[in-house]
């Protein structure tokens, strides 16, 4: 069994350890901050993995990692030593690497250090060069075979090798972007909470450039979804065509939908709120409307998922609230089910 983990959005640790449970050949062993812990038999299924950020082979546990300068010529040390063979030629078994790969590094910690992860990098890459003489560092993630990732957390150092070339999180389709674009791994995140199963029906009344309604699409859902914007709307479009599939796209107002009572399984949406989205009204007056009709159009038993950064405006004491960290703000997921 190979020792890996998943690096996930600060409040979703436990919707990602679903997620990762229900793959074959994986063994959830333990959730943290930002993280899943697991041990799995065989890489592939992990590429599949929606609701991450990525997912690393773990190479090494460093401890203990101290706040102080000196530990940057430890992480140097340490990363000499890392062994990276079994984990690249499980790699390899994935995708071709080079024997000399062009590798990058990704660094992050939680709490104050007298270092920063720019000068965790470079040590990184001193340690790794000094060992691989012939292998070559890249800046750009994006140019790289192979990513190393280093995860600082209080007083323990987890390291790993990506399995995937690219990020997980960064989807090919989604080309076009605009004020409020929701980060996939949310997005499919949004969809194991709402229960999504393929077959079903799902409508998000606020569509933006509709990352939800296509990772629902590539779920095997029906969707339909629209936005105020014709803008929107275009862009959905041309996201989804690259994803290679066809959502319903209209321009509508998320207050009054084009749709019959009781006529979907599911109501997923990233609502406007104020974080970069300019609402032509007051949110409060949009919300009591959108709400209501979101429950409408739900068959009784379906869910409604909402994401949004002024939860207090949802009017629904029933709800079960989530809270996330999201581009520096800590929206909530809102999930209700629609018994009325
Ligand atoms: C937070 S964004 C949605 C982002 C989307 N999930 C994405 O990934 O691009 C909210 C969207 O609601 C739209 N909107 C605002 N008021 C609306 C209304 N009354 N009816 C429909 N859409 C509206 C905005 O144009 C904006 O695209």
């Amino acid at each position: 069994m190979l020792p890996v983990f998943a690096i996930t959005t600060r409040g979703l640790e436990a919707v990602s350890a679903q997620e990762m449970r229900q793959l074959p050949g994986v063994t959830v062993t333990g959730m943290a901050y930002r993280r899943v812990e697991a041990a799995c038999q065989e890489l592939q299924p992990l590429a599949r993995l929606r609701t991450v950020d990525d997912v690393f082979i773990q190479l090494a546990r460093w401890q203990p990692v101290t706040h102080l300068r000196a530990e940057l010529g430890e992480f140097a040390k340490r990363s000499a030593d890392l062994i990276l063979k079994p984990a690249l030629d499980a790699i390899g078994t994935m995708r071709p690497l080079p024997p000399a790969p062009r590798f990058s590094v990704t660094a992050n910690f939680v709490g104050r250090r007298n270092y920063t992860a720019p000068e965790i990098k470079t040590a990184i890459q001193a340690g790794l060069s000094q060992r691989h003489p012939a292998w070559v560092y890249v800046e750009d993630d994006h140019d790289a075979d192979v990513n190393l990732r280093v995860f600082i957390e209080h007083d323990t150092a987890l390291v790993g090798v990506r399995i995937t070339r690219h990020p997980l999180h960064r989807r090919p389709y989604k080309t076009d972007h605009l004020p409020g674009s929701l980060k996939p791994s949310v997005a499919a995140a949004m969809l194991l909470l709402a229960e999504a199963a393929p077959g079903q029906s799902l409508v998000d009344p606020f569509c933006g450039t509709g990352t939800i309604l296509i990772e629902a699409a590539l779920q095997g859902l029906h969707v339909i979804g629209g936005d105020l914007q014709a803008a929107a709307a275009r862009h959905a479009r041309i996201n989804a065509e690259h994803a290679d599939c066809h959502p319903q796209l209209c321009q509508w107002d998320a207050r009054r939908l084009p749709l019959a009572a009781a006529s979907v399984d599911l109501a997923v949406s990233n609502l406007p709120w104020g974080r970069q989205i300019v609402v032509n009204e007051n949110l409060k007056s949009l919300y009591h409307a959108a709400l209501p009709e979101m429950r409408r159009v739900v068959k009784p038993g379906g869910r409604i998922v909402l994401l949004t950064g002024v939860p207090e405006l949802v009017n629904a004491p029933e709800a079960e609230s989530t809270e996330i960290s999201l581009f520096g703000q800590n929206p909530h997921i809102i999930k209700i089910r629609n018994d009325r």
